[in-house]
């Protein structure tokens, strides 16, 4: 994986933003098109509603399925299989001791009834809301480029997902102020905590970056994140920031907000959207999610979708 040193990821901006157009999953969302289930079977998903899932991705940066019944664990990992996806990556941080546990097929189930007693609150299992992160707090820029979460059940009440186009609305930035979102591409500038399972390991790199031709983000808006900005200068930083929060927000054309139900997932390009969700509350049977994470990106793997669809 090549990532461009931070000024010639500005030039490639630049020259990619100059060359007129904007790329597929860069623009604003179509909740029309993207709030529209692809319904699949997650064991024996075909041709064409794989064909659906892998273009969804593509122009959406998410697409959002619904299955036939409550997923499962290997449910999980089949579909990734058939979307080409591989293996799940487990980040290391997960095998500590703590309330968020994956087993060995590396998928998590996230759950606030799977906290541990006295262990340090984490979103992930709990019901407090979850703002703007990409999954794989510690991983590198574009290291996790898939993340798919899938609903065994939902909350009695709210954890609504909420998703930010944050590459789309970086566009944006760019072309109204070049030099803040220079300012978001400088190496080091976003300095993410890992506070899971009691760890408190730091990663610093930029928010967003061009890599390997491509614009991605590790952008986050969580308050265990921290802003370091080149040269000091907070006041172009803030501006972009405050740029961003503004293009997050509810009713921008960059923000989504939904519930997922029962049997519905989300597979989301993780390097190129932002996602949170709501708090909510529980009814007699918690809210349980299931979550995989991949090195492999749906959209690049395309081609190997269009290879299942012809066997
Ligand atoms: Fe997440």
């Amino acid at each position: 994986m090549h990532v461009s040193a931070p000024d010639a990821a500005a030039t490639q901006l630049r020259q990619a933003l100059a060359a007129g157009g904007t790329p597929a999953g860069l623009v604003a969302f179509d909740p029309d098109r993207d709030l529209r289930p692809i319904t699949l079977s997650l064991r024996a998903a075909h041709g064409a509603q794989l064909r659906e899932v892998a273009d969804r991705v593509a122009d959406a940066g998410f697409a959002l399925i619904e299955a036939h019944e409550p997923p499962t664990p290997s449910d999980l990992l089949a579909l990734a299989r058939h979307l080409g996806l591989g293996e799940p990556f487990l980040p290391p941080i997960y095998r500590r001791r703590g309330s968020v546990q994956v087993d060995d097929s590396g998928v998590a189930e996230l759950s606030a009834a799977n906290a541990v007693p006295g262990a340090p609150m984490h979103p992930a299992t709990s019901t407090v809301g979850q703002n703007w992160h990409i999954d794989g707090t510690l991983q590198a820029m574009g290291e996790i480029r898939t993340s798919v979460l899938l609903c065994v059940r939902p909350a009695a009440t709210g954890g609504d997902s909420i998703l930010f186009n944050a590459t789309g609305a970086f566009v944006e930035l760019a072309r109204s102020d070049w030099a803040a979102a220079v300012s978001l591409m400088s190496p080091g500038v976003l300095i993410r905590t890992a506070t899971v399972n009691d760890c408190d390991e730091r990663s610093a790199g930029p928010a967003f970056g061009m890599v390997a031709g491509h614009l991605l983000t590790r952008y986050a808006r969580t308050n265990v994140d921290r802003w370091c900005p080149r040269d000091g200068d907070m006041d172009t930083l803030r501006r972009g920031l405050d740029a961003l929060d503004a293009l997050a927000l509810p009713g921008s054309p960059f923000h989504l907000r939904f519930r997922l139900s029962s049997a519905q997932g989300l597979i989301m390009a993780n390097a190129r959207i932002c996602h949170g969700r709501t708090p909510y509350t529980e009814g007699p049977q918690p809210r349980l999610m299931l979550r995989g994470l991949f090195r492999a990106d749906v959209v690049g793997e395309r081609s190997s979708a269009r290879e299942a669809a012809r066997r």
